[in-house]
């Protein structure tokens, strides 16, 4: 089961990266070309949202099987070593940040009268969440493999 999660995690990073990337210039390009925002616009900020949100869901289950997650903060001694610091505690915590705020980002575009008011709402809590993402994925492990 851990290795299955692990890769479906791994898998996913991939997935969820591309999309917020993808769905951030969509939105920039609709918020700078004043362009009206249309259902079409919600389902594709949806596609980046729906993948973060399952890897959220796995990253979660993966916190508790992994060496690597909750384990090492009940041996003692993580907050000393920056690698264990970074996979049980940084990470998950920051991106659970990420993940809010993208979801405020989504929620609050439906919510917004004007078109460029809904693509800033999308492209802006989207890209805070990618740079709070980039900088706490366990690059050295992931790519380094
Ligand atoms: C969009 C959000 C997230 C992204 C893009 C992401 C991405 C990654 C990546 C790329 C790795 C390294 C995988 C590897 O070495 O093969 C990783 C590892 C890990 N992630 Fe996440 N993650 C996210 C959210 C979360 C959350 C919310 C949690 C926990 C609550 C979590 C828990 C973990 C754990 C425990 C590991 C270490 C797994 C292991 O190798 O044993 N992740 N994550």
């Amino acid at each position: 089961m851990y290795t299955g999660l692990q890769h479906a995690h791994s898998g996913l990073a991939y997935l969820a990266l591309l999309a917020l990337i993808l769905v951030i210039l969509w939105s920039l390009v609709g918020a700078l070309t004043g362009r009206e925002y249309q259902e079409k616009d919600r389902k594709i900020a949806l596609i980046a949202f729906i993948l973060c949100h399952v890897q959220l869901l796995v990253g979660l289950i993966l916190y508790f099987v992994s060496p690597l997650g909750y384990s090492l903060l009940s041996g003692g001694g993580a907050m000393a070593d920056a690698a264990a610091r970074l996979t049980a505690l940084e990470h998950p915590l920051i991106n659970i940040i990420a993940i809010v705020l993208i979801t405020i980002g989504y929620s609050r575009a439906k919510k917004l009268e004007s078109s460029k008011a809904k693509f800033r709402s999308i492209y802006m809590l989207y890209a805070v969440g990618l740079v709070l993402i980039l900088s706490r994925i366990p690059w050295g492990s992931w790519l380094g493999n």
